[in-house]
């Protein structure tokens, strides 16, 4: 991801999977260039760590939730990652083995009527889990298929009874630098930030995961809390939450801060509408090396596509 300036960058779109070429706000150089996809794939597995609450998983499929699309290999998806916490490569799979899961506080406040802190384990054990299997698009062209376990966000939202005038729900990763190494690099914003509207976050398909492949989601992936929300570009989906926070104001997300002509709010899936730097009429199947068509919404837009009815006039900035 991020933002232009190296020339490495203008490679032939079909042979890169835009990446991490990476300038500060202070315009200093500090990225490499992007690399292809196939000389990315990882060549050693990084097995799944013991996470919080085991025993409730694998959690029950819901059926109303398919992909239509073969599964990601584990082991595929699982090393494989945009952590930038823990590195600006996609093999931070072992970096990551250095976040610390407990204990682990999680925040709601803001607009709710009673703010509340409790342990991540104690807020999963309270909500209902099951599992759904959701495409996911990454902003960078590439695609997985995972199923995920967790609950629904509107399950958060009914547990934190957020006051009538909350619009948003701000969402933020942990902030450790001891534990993250990425964090000692100060010109990012962290944290990491991201948020949805209020409808948005009660739609059926917004989802907080706990779990993957039937097991407590591994730290890579965003243990112990990370949001899914499979219409929507990857970089929505925030990693390792620490808390939520009901507010009026439209949160500034860590890219939309970094680049706000490239990455904004909405980040709703969209083939016709390509990013500044590349195309977003294909993506690629990671483990496959299969490219197919993008679907608007991701395919979704049964669920989804009326929450924007209204919207129209923000044209492209729906969809970036
Ligand atoms: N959350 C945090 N805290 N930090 C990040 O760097 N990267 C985002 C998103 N959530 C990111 C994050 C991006 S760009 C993507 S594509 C997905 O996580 C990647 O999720 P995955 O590693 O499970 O594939």
């Amino acid at each position: 991801m991020l933002i232009k300036r190296l020339r490495g960058w203008e490679i032939k779109e079909s042979q890169v999977t835009p990446e991490a070429v990476f300038l500060n706000r202070r315009q200093a150089l500090l990225g490499a260039a992007g690399i292809g996809l196939a000389g990315m794939m990882p060549h050693t597995g990084q097995a799944q760590v013991a996470g919080m609450a085991g025993e409730l998983y694998p959690a029950k499929r819901n059926a109303a939730f398919e992909a239509g699309r073969p599964l990601t290999e584990e082991k595929v998806a699982t090393t494989y990652n945009n952590f930038y916490e823990f590195g600006t490569t996609k093999r931070i799979s072992d970096t990551a083995q250095s976040l610390n899961l407990k204990p682990w506080d999680v925040q709601i406040d803001g607009l709710v009527e009673k703010p509340i802190t409790l342990d991540a384990e104690e807020l999963i054990r309270k909500m209902p889990l099951e599992e759904r299997i959701y495409r996911f698009r990454c902003v960078e062209a590439w695609a997985m298929t995972v199923p995920w376990s967790g609950f629904p966000v509107k399950a958060l939202v009914d547990f934190a009874k957020p006051k009538n005038d909350a619009k948003y729900l701000r969402m933020e990763t942990f902030m450790r630098p001891k534990e993250a190494r990425g964090q000692r690099q100060d010109w990012y914003p962290w944290p990491y930030v991201e948020g949805l509207s209020m409808a948005e976050a009660t739609n059926d398909l917004a989802f907080i995961s706990t779990g993957v492949y039937g097991k407590p989601i591994p730290k890579q992936m965003g243990a112990p809390l990370r949001l899914a929300t499979p219409w929507k570009y990857g970089f929505k989906s925030v990693k390792s939450i620490v808390r939520f926070t009901f507010t009026d104001k439209q949160p500034k997300s860590f890219w939309e801060d970094l680049g706000p002509d490239e990455y904004g709010f909405w980040a709703n899936v969209n083939p016709a509408v390509p990013h500044p730097r590349w195309s977003q009429a294909t993506e690629e199947i990671i483990g496959t090396g299969n490219r197919i068509p993008t679907v608007i919404y991701n395919g979704y837009g049964e669920h989804v596509a009326g929450l924007y009815k209204d919207m129209e006039g923000l044209g492209r900035k729906l969809f970036m």
